[in-house]
Formats: C-alpha cells, structure tokens, sequence
C-alpha cells in the first residue's frame, strides 16, 4: 500500500515539471525561433536580389572564312583542305561581383566529328563587364585525310562546319556558384564562291 502510493506522488512530481521550459521558457523559445525565421527571410530575400547569380550571356558578332584551300584527289576520293574560321564572341556578366572562367578549348565539328581545336586561355569578367573574345579555328588536316563524308560534301559544293565554344567557371557571391555557358554555331561554307550562309547560333547557360 504505502510502496504505491509513493510511486503516484512521484509520478505526479515528474508530471508538473516535464512541460518544458515553462511559461518564461516557452516565451524565449518563441523569441529564438522568430529571430531564427526572420534572419532566414532576410538571407532569403538577399540571395533573391543582391547577391542572386546570374547567367552571363555570350553573343557572337562575328564569324568568317580567314583561310580555304582544297583539292580533290577523284582517284583515291580523298580531299586535301585547310579551313581556317575566324570567330568573334562577347560575353557580357551581369553579376555583381566577377566571373571567372577556366582554360577551355573551342572546338570545329563537321557532322559530329571533332576536326579542330583551339585552346580559349582562362580569364574573368568583372562585375557588370563585357569581353570580346577573338577565337581562331583551324581544321587539322590529319583528322579528316579518309574521310567520305568529308569528300562527299566537297563534291557537292557545300561543307556544313560547326562552331562549338564552352566558357566554365564560377561566380564567387557568398559560395563559388558554378556557372558554364555554351555557344554553337553552324554554318555552310558555299565552297565555290567561298562565302559563309545559314549561320545559325545557339546560346545555353548553365547555373
Ligand atoms: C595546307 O597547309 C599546309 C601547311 O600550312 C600546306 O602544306 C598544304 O599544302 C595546305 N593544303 C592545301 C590544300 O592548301
Ligand atoms: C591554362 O593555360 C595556360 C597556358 O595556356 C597555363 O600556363 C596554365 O597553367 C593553365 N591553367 C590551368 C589551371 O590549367
Ligand atoms: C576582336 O576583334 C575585334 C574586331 O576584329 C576587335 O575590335 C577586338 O578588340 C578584338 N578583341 C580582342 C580581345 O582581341
Ligand atoms: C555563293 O554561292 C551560293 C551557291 O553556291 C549562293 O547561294 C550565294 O549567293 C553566293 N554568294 C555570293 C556572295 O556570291
């Protein structure tokens, strides 16, 4: 008898102190988890406006033919060439603080094939700035020596090449943000009068 009821005194003890902190306790507990709530909302509002990456955006101003020079080999269906593409791009970064990007390579493609590469050195952009970017793009000849698709297009008069040029780096605003925009642009080259047609560029920006 006595054993039990000592065991309810103590477990109505226990029940009077377990709700937490108490009203004085719950009041701080109140305060903490508002400053908490309004310290994020402010951080959050900052990362929306002011401190918010954003996509630089790379525009291509220019592209011509610096160098053609082919002959045909009809016995052994092969072509000799040298293709020579001058490219002319700016990248504008309209982030507050700088972008800066990595050593890269621009590459020339013909129907999918990497026939040409040339190294784009690392640099960076600052806040709100815009560079101009000069790019030359030789073909190697070695890569293409037996290359039907290659011949058959000198053939018909049209050679369909491919610009391809990727930027990555990142944007330092509180954390490095990893940013990489890419730029391809196709084009014909008219073999016969050597000019450039249906030049068509792509922008995509990856955040
Ligand atoms: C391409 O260039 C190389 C070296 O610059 C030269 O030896 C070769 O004859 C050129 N080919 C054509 C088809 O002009
Ligand atoms: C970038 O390329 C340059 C020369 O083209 C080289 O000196 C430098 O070490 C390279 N940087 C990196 C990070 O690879
Ligand atoms: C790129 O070429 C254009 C015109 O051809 C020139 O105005 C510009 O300064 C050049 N940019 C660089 C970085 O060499
Ligand atoms: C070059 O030749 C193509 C057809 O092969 C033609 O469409 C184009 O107008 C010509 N361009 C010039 C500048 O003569």
């Amino acid at each position: 008898m006595e054993t039990e009821s000592s065991s309810r005194k103590l477990m109505e003890a226990d029940s009077a102190k377990s709700p937490g902190c108490g009203r004085r306790g719950r009041r701080i507990c109140l305060c903490a988890s508002a400053a908490v709530l309004g310290l994020g909302l402010l951080l959050l509002i900052l990362g929306l406006t002011v401190f918010k990456a954003r996509r630089p955006t790379t525009r291509v101003d220019s592209v011509a033919l610096d160098d053609l020079d082919f002959s045909l080999d009809l016995a052994r269906l092969r072509v000799a060439v040298n293709v020579t593409l001058a490219l002319g791009l700016t990248v504008h970064n309209p982030n507050r603080v700088g972008f800066k990007y990595r050593n890269g390579t621009a590459l020339l493609r013909h129907r999918g094939n990497d026939i040409g590469e040339v190294p784009v050195p690392a640099g960076r952009i600052g806040a709100r700035d815009t560079r101009s970017l000069n790019l030359t793009l030789a073909l190697m000849a070695d890569r293409i020596v037996s290359d039907s698709a290659m011949f058959n297009d000198f053939v018909s008069g049209t050679l369909p090449i491919q610009a391809y040029v990727k930027l990555s780096g990142k944007v330092r605003i509180v954390f490095s943000i990893h940013v990489a925009t890419y730029t391809t642009c196709d084009v014909d080259v008219m073999l016969r009068n050597q000019t450039l047609s249906n030049l068509k560029c792509h922008y995509r920006t990856k955040l």
